[in-house]
């Protein structure tokens, strides 16, 4: 989730088969994702599906127009020396604080982000991953007229800028420290960054799960905010980082349904030899839903869908640029704020 006032570039906008020359760079990205994904072997279905990644991330297509920009203040990552000591902070606020002040605190839909800072110069950094345009946009395509396919501005990226705005963190947040970690860690993560950057394109809101039980079947993992913080804590954790003990909770946004069933992708659902009433359903399915409305709209989108999956039980997953068809089940939407605890050292995760 985006922290207020920042944000926007083009997005990874698709469009349907064979729209434009300029689509050819980012037909071959997913094209060789689809070969690796062969390779994988795709006769048995694998949960929760795993997040697909790039070669490449694609510029975003003209169409989407961010209405604040994305990383404004960004800069590069500094290089550490070896034997400086380096500060690693929890960053956590509210979404949209900018503008709503602490009500969404108080819904507990909370911002991740992380901090460092090295003790040699004293400089610190705010490193964090966010949609390029908003939340909205990532949950909800655009259904344009001249468009079969629903269209995405669906990506998300890394920030990383100079400074730690204490009080925008601390006043309704967390900003504490987690670990403490020597320079070369730190530039190895940096490497790691600039990987996950580039191979982690596109945003997804919703974690999929059989029921809001304990060890209930995940169908489908989020990629937002939160990831990007727990991922990089995975990763400072392998490279030898020791985290502190203290409670860390994260905001999660859950779907539940039954066993998802496989659709397709754009070309095979939207194109010529598509099934059109499957097409109709899917477009049918997005109409009521804005996604270039941020903030207020957006929850009242939310309330739209909440209402849309309670009476028709059903839902239209965009995941890795395919559709998937949920059997909508109780409590169908959850927004919780549960604890992810920090890594325990050499906890190494390959799958986030
Ligand atoms: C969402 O995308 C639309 C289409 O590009 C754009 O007009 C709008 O500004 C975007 N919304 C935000 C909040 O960036
Ligand atoms: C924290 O929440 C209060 C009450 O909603 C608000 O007035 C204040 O501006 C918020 N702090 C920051 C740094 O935005
Ligand atoms: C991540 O990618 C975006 C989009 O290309 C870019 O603006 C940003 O600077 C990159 N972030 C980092 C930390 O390299
Ligand atoms: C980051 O640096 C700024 C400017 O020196 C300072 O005001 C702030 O307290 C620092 N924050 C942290 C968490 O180190
Ligand atoms: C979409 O799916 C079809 C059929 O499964 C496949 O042949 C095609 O390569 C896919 N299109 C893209 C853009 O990946
Ligand atoms: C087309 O899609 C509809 C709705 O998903 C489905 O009921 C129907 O069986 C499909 N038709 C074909 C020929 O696949
Ligand atoms: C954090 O999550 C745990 C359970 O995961 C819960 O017991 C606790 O109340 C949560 N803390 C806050 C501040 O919501
Ligand atoms: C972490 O792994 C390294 C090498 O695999 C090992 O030497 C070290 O003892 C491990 N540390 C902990 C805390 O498990």
């Amino acid at each position: 989730m985006a922290q207020a006032g920042s944000a926007g570039r083009g997005a990874a906008g698709q469009k349907p088969a064979g729209a434009a020359p300029g689509c050819a760079l980012w037909r071959w990205a997913l094209g060789l994702l689809w070969l690796a994904l062969a390779a994988a072997g795709s006769s048995r279905r694998q949960w929760p599906v795993p997040y697909k990644r790039f070669s490449f991330r694609p510029e975003p297509d003209p169409y989407c127009q961010a209405k604040y920009t994305f990383c404004p203040t960004g800069s590069p990552i500094p290089i550490m020396k070896d034997d400086d000591v380096i500060e690693v902070f929890r960053l956590q606020a509210p979404v949209w604080e900018f503008k709503y002040g602490n009500l969404l605190g108080h819904l507990k839909i909370m911002h991740d982000a992380i901090g460092f800072k090295s003790t040699l110069t004293g400089q610190n950094y705010t490193m964090e991953w966010y949609e390029l345009f908003q939340l909205g946009n990532c949950t909800f395509p655009h259904l344009r007229p001249e468009m079969n396919a629903p269209f995405w501005c669906n990506q998300g990226a890394a920030c990383f800028f100079e400074g730690i705005d204490d009080i925008h963190w601390k006043e309704n947040g967390t900003l504490v420290q987690v670990a403490t970690i020597p320079g070369n860690t730190f530039n190895k993560m940096a490497k790691w960054v600039k990987w996950d950057n580039e191979t982690g394109i596109y945003y997804e809101t919703w974690t999929v799960q059989a029921s809001p039980e304990k060890g209930a079947e995940t169908w489908f993992e989020s990629y937002d905010c939160s990831k990007f913080v727990l991922r990089t804590y995975n990763k400072l954790a392998e490279l030898g980082a020791e985290f502190k003990k203290i409670e860390t909770n994260y905001t999660r946004i859950f779907l539940y349904s039954g066993e998802p069933t496989y659709l397709g992708n754009e070309t095979s659902i939207f194109g010529p030899t598509g099934n059109q009433t499957l097409a109709l359903a899917v477009k049918r399915f997005y109409y009521p839903f804005k996604p270039h409305s941020a903030t207020k709209e957006f929850l009242f989108s939310l309330l739209q869908i909440f209402d849309a999956v309670i009476i028709h039980r059903q839902f239209y997953l965009f995941y890795n640029f395919e559709y998937w068809f949920l059997p909508m089940k109780f409590p169908f939407i959850k927004i919780t704020y549960e604890e992810i605890p920090l890594p325990n050292r050499n906890n190494t995760l390959s799958g986030l």
